[in-house]
């Protein structure tokens, strides 16, 4: 079983169930930060699992535990350190009882720390970066025979092609949605952001080994695909057939495949949004018409400092073109606020941006420095008080959209796939096109169907809907 803690973008847990094997050893991976994380999670216990891990229920019951981790903001680091202070007295109990636990750390943290982790915190036993998970079950055997390893390398081989698959059945233990990482890495540099130094360049994998394991996840019950990257629109490659491929092109082969009801990528940067996949925003009914693109500020000076390569009027001209193209698009952005030099002006700019745009979703966060990161040395750094302000403000306009957003759907038909159970018996919860959560009162539809619904009311996180009576699935 895996958890998962939502840092910087949307809830998602990655849990799992694995066919045993005898006298299984137990994993437990806590998941920290952005949606790579979760697949990475899945990816490393796939990986364990054919060196006969299986899920451990909690970190009390677990052989192995990993931390998988985020170094965005500067928060995410310190919680991963406090949890590491609490792991230590279950690890000493441990040690008593004969059946001693084996501590690890991987993702973002350990890569930018690296051996710094196990000065700081020497009760952890394996240090791995997201290069490497597919050495993972050889790490994690030399560390139970106590040697401390730290593995930040970045290996020569690509870990894709090393990590094994997954089994349909831990698949369907997984969902109808998952994610699929089809780049890693970037090259823009920000100069806010820790991803070009902890993920490294931009690297895309190749396009037929996407199409296979998108084929694996609908074999198994999947129903919408989210494509990831942390660049996820600079993706390019050969394609099957030979020729150069971008997002678009990927996209318009992987709505080919029977049964994949629903496709969406994440997170894009505005200036890799290109002519064709705009096109697949106009052609392709299974591309949910949700963009998550990030803007960052509304201020061109700020906008320079970040090394954004935009302006403000790029951004605004995009989401342009894309409406054009899908006039059911809604936009959702990220948001930093008390970046270095930033003004009370240049904040205005980023709140009328915001207004001008209409957002159905966003996350804004107050500017952290990250250590190696130019903005860190910058001057003219923004008091804590003064960003924690601006952030309230915006934050106040961001959700009063979200919220008029959901409320502008009351009434409306459209297609909703069914994914878990709700809360209630007889209450199934499933996603909108808009990513919006829709609470259904059903009998006789089963999780994995895609119906229409109908929209009755909206709250500030969900919707509530009731059956049209059609099944809408591909
Ligand atoms: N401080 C605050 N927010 C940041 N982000 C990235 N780096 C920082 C930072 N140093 C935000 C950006 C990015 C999102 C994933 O996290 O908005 O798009
Ligand atoms: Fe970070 Fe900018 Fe790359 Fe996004 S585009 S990962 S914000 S450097």
């Amino acid at each position: 079983m895996s958890e998962t803690i939502d840092l910087a973008e949307p809830d998602e847990t990655a849990s799992a169930a694995v066919e045993s094997t005898h006298a299984p050893r137990k994993v437990f991976i806590k998941t920290y930060g952005c949606q790579m994380n979760v697949y990475d999670s899945t990816r490393m216990e796939d990986a364990l699992a054919a060196d006969g891990y299986v899920p451990a229920a909690s970190m009390e019951d677990a052989d192995l535990i990993l931390l998988n981790t985020c170094h965005i903001r500067e928060k995410a680091a310190e919680k991963v350190y406090s949890e590491l202070g609490r792991i230590r007295a279950l690890k000493d109990d441990r040690r008593t009882t004969g059946r001693p636990v084996t501590l690890g750390v991987t993702g973002c943290v350990a890569q930018a720390e690296g051996e710094e982790i196990i000065v700081r915190a020497p009760v952890v036993d394996l240090v791995v970066g997201p290069q490497t998970y597919h050495r993972l079950p050889q790490i994690v055997a030399r560390a139970r025979r106590g040697e401390a390893i730290v593995d930040t390398e970045y290996a020569p081989e690509d870990k894709f092609d090393h990590l094994p698959h997954a089994r349909a059945t831990r698949i369907r233990s997984r969902g109808v949605t998952a994610f699929l990482t089809v780049q890693e890495g970037c090259d823009k540099f920000c100069t806010f952001c820790v991803v070009p130094y902890t993920r490294g360049s931009e690297v895309s994998r190749t396009a037929a080994t996407i199409i296979d394991e998108a084929k694996r996840l609908v074999d198994a019950g999947v129903r919408e695909i989210t494509l990831l990257g942390q660049n996820v629109n600079a993706w390019h490659g050969e394609g099957v057939d030979g020729r150069q491929w971008g997002l678009g092109e990927l996209l318009f082969a992987l709505a080919e495949l029977p049964g994949l009801d629903r496709l969406r990528y994440t997170t894009s940067h505005p200036i890799d949004m290109d002519d064709r996949l705009i096109a697949a925003h106009r052609d392709l009914d299974r591309l949910m018409p949700y963009l998550h693109l990030p803007v960052q500020s509304g201020s061109d000076r700020i906008l320079k400092a970040m090394n954004r390569s935009h302006t403000a009027a790029d951004y605004l001209r995009v989401v342009e073109r894309v409406r054009q193209a899908r006039p059911d698009i809604a936009m959702s952005g990220d948001f930093i606020v008390g970046f270095p030099g930033e003004s009370e002006r240049d904040f205005a700019d980023t709140l009328e941006i915001v207004r001008t745009v209409g957002y159905a979703g966003a996350f804004s966060f107050k500017y952290s420095p990250r250590p190696g990161t130019p903005g860190a040395t910058m001057d003219d750094q923004v008091p804590g008080d003064v960003a924690g302000e601006r952030l309230a403000r915006l934050q106040a306009l961001l959700n009063d959209q979200q919220h008029r957003f959901n409320e502008a759907c009351v009434g409306k038909t459209f297609d909703v796939l069914l994914e878990k159970p709700g809360r209630r018996p007889g209450q199934i919860i499933g996603r909108s096109p808009w990513l919006q959560s829709v609470i259904i009162s059903t009998q006789d539809h089963d999780i994995g169907d895609l119906v229409e619904a109908k929209i009755t009311a909206a709250g500030p996180n969900s919707l509530s809907a009731t059956l049209t009576g059609r099944n809408t699935s591909a």
